[in-house]
């Protein structure tokens, strides 16, 4: 992702951060930039695509109860996006609020929400289901957990406090009722702000700086690229994207034992700042037909970077948003860790899945990593004043 600016305010389009004042701290008492900065949440998209990077994530699958059906599910999304509202202000939700996040701002909360391709039939929407949402191709490098995978609803939670994520994640847990129940959850984290001397791209766990080739909100297409345009395939979609999220498994033992010139040779760009490997700073252009005094391409012919760009993609490209997570060591002592990977696209058939397709036949990284589990989401355009997400769909 792109650097966050200094007062950690967001990046895009959903724009517009809002100070808070301390609540329990007493009046007048202002918080830290840190916890005082919010992320509203009305606008033409949703929060949560184009935010900077939260220090905590989770990211939550429901599957509508038998019976629930597209009344259910309208009900549901109204509560969720009432709930939301709340949370993203800071505030309470309701007499029954469990207290978590009483004293924390709101900390750059979002909440956002997507529909799987599986919804539609569970609501009688067959004929309003997307194409974009046809499943993804398999890909020989998959070995994907079916029970970790896919979902009716997907909820992602992001916020730089960790108290004021689990109290979102609760409350929407909560609040779903009987409509819906969980069928996969997954918890992330990102460096935490303040943690660096000046905001800067983001480290992932195997150490590199990761996000540097991300479209910019300041590109003239950004918008082209990320979001759905009004007379798109389905117009209830019209301000909204589709969320590829891939649990990708870092395996960080086979990982750590290449030296760090092998390591860059990997990725196609300088582990220190991300520079690319033909020279410059990290935003410096990589020069793909540069080669060095042996004749041999300088950027491999198999590096990651190499093989992702958009100039070797008929110019798919995504935004990657995602949190690195770790869920502790498995028995054979080797860290359950790596990326929840999550790209954003007005197409995933012109984003992740020709990427994806071309990673899959000869990444140099794919032998340190393992696709585990997969979704493909439908993220509506964000609530008007008075509306709640995915009303142009459900009402
Ligand atoms: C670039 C790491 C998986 C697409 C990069 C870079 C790193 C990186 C370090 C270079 C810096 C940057 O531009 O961000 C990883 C790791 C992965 C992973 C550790 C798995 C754990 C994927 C997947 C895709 C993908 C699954 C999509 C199918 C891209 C793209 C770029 C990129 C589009 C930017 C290329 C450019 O614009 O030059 N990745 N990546 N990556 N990666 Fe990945």
């Amino acid at each position: 992702m792109g650097a966050a600016g200094a007062t950690g305010l967001v990046l895009g389009a959903a724009g517009g951060a809002t100070t808070y004042a301390a609540t329990a701290a007493g009046p007048g008492t202002a918080l830290s930039t840190v916890g005082s900065t919010g992320v509203p949440f009305h606008g033409p998209h949703q929060a949560g695509i184009t935010q900077p990077l939260q220090a905590r994530g989770h990211l939550v699958a429901f599957d509508l109860a038998p019976g629930a059906g597209r009344k259910e599910a309208a009900a549901l999304m109204r509560r969720w996006s009432a709930a939301a509202e709340l949370l993203m202000a800071g505030k309470p939700v309701g007499e029954a609020d469990s207290g978590v996040a009483l004293d924390a701002g709101p900390c750059s909360l979002t909440v956002t929400f997507g529909f799987g391709a599986s919804f539609f039939g569970r609501t009688g929407l067959e004929a309003r289901r997307p194409v974009e949402l046809d499943p993804l191709p398999a890909f020989s490098s998959d070995r994907l957990d079916p029970a970790r995978s896919n979902g009716d609803l997907w909820v992602q939670i992001g916020a730089d406090d960790a108290l004021v994520a689990f109290h979102a994640l609760r409350t929407i847990q909560k609040e779903a009722g009987l409509a819906a129940k969980v069928r996969w959850q997954m918890n992330g984290f990102n460096r935490s702000p303040g943690a660096t001397a000046h905001p800067m791209t983001a480290r992932n766990l195997m150490g590199q700086v990761d996000g540097t080739g991300n479209p910019k909100p300041s590109d003239p297409d950004f918008d082209q690229r990320i979001f759905v345009p009004a007379g798109g395939t389905q117009p209830w979609m019209a301000g909204g994207s589709y969320a590829v999220v891939r649990r990708i498994r870092m395996l960080l033992d086979d990982w750590e034992k290449l030296p760090p010139a092998r390591q860059e040779q990997v990725i196609g760009r300088r582990k220190a700042d991300g520079a690319p490997l033909t020279g410059g700073t990290e935003t410096t252009e990589m020069d793909l037909d540069k080669t060095g005094p042996n004749g041999r391409l300088v950027i491999p012919d198999n590096a990651h970077a190499r093989i992702s760009a958009p100039e070797q993609n008929g110019g798919a490209a995504m935004l990657r948003r995602p949190f690195s997570f770790h869920d502790g060591i498995g028995p054979d002592g080797t860290p359950d860790a790596g990326l929840l990977f999550i790209a954003w696209q007005a197409d995933p058939l012109t984003g992740f899945v020709p990427v994806q397709r071309k990673l899959d036949r000869g990444d140099a990284l794919s032998p340190f990593i393992r696709h585990e589990a997969s979704g493909l989401f439908a993220v509506p355009g964000g609530p008007a004043e008075g509306e709640y997400v995915g009303q142009r769909l459900l009402e």
